[in-house]
């Protein structure tokens, strides 16, 4: 595709005054932005800012209603996906999509399969290639396995697989790390920067600020489809970014100091075959219980035994402590646990119902005669929560799949905190919600925490499960490699455990550091 050769500071993308609106949102407002060759450029902005707007309108998936889009200085039409691959942009979507009966391979070779001698799709070639990309990207997948059942790590990964097999000219990644582990995500940034310094043009939409100031050149923040700045990384803190993102200052990790009661729940060598082995934990009234380790450590599989949704195959579950049977969802909310799932598209939301009914939606009326109540009190109830965590709507009936894809998650965690728990068990509950609605689900956490609630807190966000857990277990393989407590955590320590070394072998001189992203005043 290097028919150009790439020339430092210019320009390879651009895009002028484009807008588009749909119904009675206008989620993009005359916005601009250039893309360098060679550049890797962050865009952010909260949760309905507008950036998968624009991502789609370059990926051919919306037509903008008005503005232009320039290629090395030529304006170019992007009428659809098709278009968008041949001028040679390569997308990774926020959302996989995948078809879930096709193989790994035929995935990431949907668009344009390799041939064979006479012009039929080579199988072998294609399994070939796929493995090649992988081993790049440094994943075990098997290539000729069906899609569906994959987790969202690997889906995410196969997406990421298949915009690099495109020979591209711009490479534009939407939360591409959402579902990443520390490990993955490391991979990922060696080849976006290798991509970069073959002069390709990068942008990359991230809530993470700490990859951002890791990987990016240059920032453009948009809030409420407006563009607001664009500035090189090394004129910007983190403070700068929040400000300019939430339109205020805002306090990261807001966790208060909270009396540690009883033990609600315990676990006792519970195991599950294949999944996790021997865990013994307890969680106590007011204490946050972080559950870290890398993706595929099994603190997944622990919560979704812990919900009823699967059966253990050894131990015990004590819940204030008699013995329980949890053999179903149902029952374990009965017991008075929740749980806000990591897939929450899967798991989590009825997307063809509204925002209201999503949210109220666990509280039925069989399981909790008390709450029976008004639609109208319903409506309220379902407003507070949508109003505390920010969700940018039109109103509490919008239906949820309209909303942006950081909307939806924050509707899933109203939804559950909404049922009342004692016990809360929260899977990777910021993950791709903004920094505005991620301090707020903070605060809601610590809150709940603060009035007796014992929460399990599930993160690969390791500034997060540091600055908000009493206490971490650390789960490396299934197994529980290490706990280390709120005075002793510091990345270092978690990471070691997490990838299986042991504590001992630890850099004496090991900087200290509790916050990737910074904590306290942004
Ligand atoms: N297909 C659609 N139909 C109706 N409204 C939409 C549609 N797609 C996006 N919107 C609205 O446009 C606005 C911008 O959404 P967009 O997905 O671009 O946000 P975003 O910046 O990517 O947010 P996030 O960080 O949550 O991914 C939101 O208010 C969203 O509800
Ligand atoms: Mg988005």
């Amino acid at each position: 595709m290097s028919d150009r050769a790439p020339s430092p500071d210019r320009a390879r993308l651009e895009v002028h005054g484009i807008s588009k609106r749909f119904d009675a949102t206008l989620a993009l407002s005359d916005v601009s932005l250039d893309v360098r060759a060679g550049e890797i450029h962050a865009l952010v902005g909260e949760n309905g800012a507008g950036k998968s707007t624009l991502v789609k309108i370059l990926a051919g998936v919306h037509v903008p209603d008005a503005g232009r889009i320039l290629l090395d200085g030529r304006e170019v039409h992007v009428p659809d996906p098709i278009a968008a691959r041949a001028l040679g942009i390569a997308v990774v979507h926020q959302e996989p999509r995948l078809f879930p009966d096709l193989s790994v391979a035929e995935n990431v070779f949907l668009a344009d399969p390799p041939r064979g001698r006479y012009g039929a799709i080579s199988w072998r070639e294609m399994r070939r290639e796929a493995d090649a990309l992988f081993e790049q990207l440094d994943v075990r997948l098997d290539a000729g396995a069906a899609v569906r059942g994959l987790s969202m790590a690997d889906q995410q990964l196969i997406e990421i697989a298949k915009a690099l097999s495109v020979d591209a000219r711009v490479l534009i990644l939407d939360e591409p790390t959402a579902s990443l582990s520390a490990h993955e995500v490391e991979r990922l940034f060696t080849i976006v920067r290798r991509t970069r310094d073959r002069g390709v043009a990068v942008l990359f939409v991230s809530h993470r600020l700490d990859e951002v100031f890791a990987l990016c050149d240059r920032a453009t923040v948009f809030r409420d489809g407006k563009h607001v700045v664009t500035a090189p990384i090394a004129d910007l803190t983190t403070a700068d970014l929040v400000r300019f993102m939430v339109g205020r200052a805002v306090t990261l990790f807001p966790k208060a100091e909270a009396a540690i009661g009883e033990a609600l729940l315990e676990v006792r060598d519970l195991s599950r075959t294949g999944a996790f082995r021997d865990v013994s934990f307890a969680v106590h009234a007011g204490e946050i219980l972080g559950l870290a380790g890398l993706v595929g450590a099994g603190r997944t599989e622990i919560a979704r035994v812990l919900f009823g949704i699967d059966a253990p195959s050894a131990g015990e579950i004590r819940l204030g402590g008699r013995p329980v049977h949890l053999g179903s969802p149902s029952a374990a909310l009965r017991a008075g646990i929740a749980y806000v799932p990591e897939d929450r598209h899967r798991d989590g939301l009825v997307v063809d119902f509204s925002i209201a009914d999503n949210i109220t939606l666990p509280i039925l009326p069989r399981l909790f005669p008390r709450l029976l109540v008004h639609r109208s009190a319903e409506r309220t109830l379902a407003r507070g929560y949508a109003e505390r965590l920010r969700v940018r709507t039109t109103g509490v009936e919008q239906l949820v799949q309209a909303l942006s894809g950081g909307n939806q998650q924050k509707v899933v965690i109203a939804k559950w905190l909404a049922t009342n728990p004692r016990v809360l068990i929260l899977d990777e509950p910021t993950r791709g919600i903004d920094i505005g609605a991620k301090v707020e689900v903070h605060r809601i956490v610590s809150d709940l925490a603060a009035s007796g609630l014992g929460i399990i807190f599930i993160s690969s966000d390791l500034p997060e499960v540091l600055a908000m857990s009493d206490r971490i277990l650390v789960l490396h393989e299934g197994r529980i490699a290490a706990e280390v407590p709120r005075s002793e955590a510091t990345e270092e320590r978690v990471m070691f455990a997490a990838t299986g070394q042991v504590a001992a072998t630890l850099p004496v001189s090991a900087p200290a550091t509790r916050t990737g992203a910074g904590g306290g005043d942004a």
